[in-house]
């Protein structure tokens, strides 16, 4: 039974995980209080999160049923992310792991997004991962569990930063991803944009996309909000379906996982299915895309059933006061 906290970003989450079944998945969204900034304001997410913290952690412990003396670990995200963010976590954690004396598990962020997918499928390997979110746009090859081989990596933005500055040229909100999702149903995909570094396998690129974008914005021609993201999208769900379609070359491969923020936009998913078409592509539900606990509470669960020394999982560093399993570095 692990109680899991993730407070890497703008949303303060605890959920109660156990054996691959989530029972709670709290989350506190700050995005109201970002808003008016255009973006995450680092400082005030992190005294936000030490706001609610307590609060979401009792919400997560009462919605699953279960008291504190039932849980048998505590797992909190200790990065990547905002260093202040993942402090107020980190040390929400290290309190409750020292006072019910739990053992602590720090767990990679990105490997929450990945194991987000086992709450609705089982893992087939070898597999190929599509991990795009505000931070991080990768394709990653997994032979086992907890093998991560990184394919492709973006050589500028990520693509949820992408929709997020494109989004603010048009006057929309932060964030940009279910915005311009929205209005590009209204419009059409009628305006050419470029699709940078085509031809390499090993490389994402959004900053030209982007640029294109804001010239378009600028340009005479009046172009319709709409029609602009509606191309913008549809541009970039055949950047990474063509990318993913690279890597299937390369990798033989039983499944295809697509997590990360970017995947709660069922366009660019029903664009990347279709073009995989026989292979097995999963892809989390809408909430287990975007950030939240559970999913740190299921990578936990594989950390804990693949690394057995629980020792590994309390080592003190100097940065963020913990430490990941050896093997994970
Ligand atoms: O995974 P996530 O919640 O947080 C990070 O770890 O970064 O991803 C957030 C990103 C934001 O850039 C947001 O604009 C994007 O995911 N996003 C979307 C959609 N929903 C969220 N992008 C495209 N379409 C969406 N529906
Ligand atoms: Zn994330």
């Amino acid at each position: 039974m692990i109680l899991a906290i993730e407070t890497s970003c703008d949303e303060t989450s605890a959920a109660i995980v156990r054996q691959s079944e989530i029972l709670s998945n709290e989350l506190y969204s700050q995005i109201s209080r970002h808003r008016k900034y255009g973006g995450v304001v680092p400082e005030l997410a992190s005294r936000i999160h030490a706001e609610v913290i307590d609060k979401i952690i009792d919400q997560a412990l009462e919605s699953a049923n279960v008291g504190l003396s039932d849980l048998t670990h505590i797992a909190v995200t200790s990065g990547p992310g905002l260093e202040g963010a993942l402090m107020v976590g980190i040390a929400a954690a290290q309190t409750l792991a020292n006072t019910l004396k739990l053992p602590l598990i720090p767990v990679n962020h990105l490997h929450g997004h990945i194991y987000a997918a086992k709450a609705i499928a089982s893992f087939r390997f070898p597999l190929l991962v599509c991990l795009a979110s505000g931070g991080h746009t990768q394709l990653i090859y997994m032979k086992n569990n907890l093998s991560f081989e990184i394919v492709a990596n973006t050589m500028d933005d990520a693509c949820g930063e992408s929709f997020d500055k494109v989004a603010r040229m048009l006057g929309l909100e932060y964030p940009g991803g279910p915005h311009i999702e929205k209005l590009a149903k209204e419009g059409s995909p009628s305006i050419p944009l470029p699709h940078p570094i085509k031809h390499k396998p090993e490389a994402f690129s959004f900053s030209g996309l982007k640029t294109a974008v804001l010239q378009i914005t600028q340009s005479a021609e009046n172009y319709a909000h709409a029609d602009i993201a509606a191309s913008f999208q549809h541009t970039v769900a055949n950047i990474m379906a063509h990318k993913i379609y690279l890597a299937l070359d390369k990798f033989d491969v039983k499944q295809v996982i697509l997590c990360g923020g970017v995947f709660a936009n069922q366009f660019i998913q029903a664009v990347i299915k279709k073009k995989v078409q026989s292979i097995d592509c999963v892809v989390p539900p809408l909430a287990l895309c975007t950030d939240n606990a559970a999913m740190i509470g299921l990578a936990a669960e594989e950390y804990l059933t693949n690394y057995s020394n629980s020792c590994e999982f309390v080592q003190c560093n100097t940065r963020l006061g913990v430490n990941f399993p050896r093997e994970l570095v």
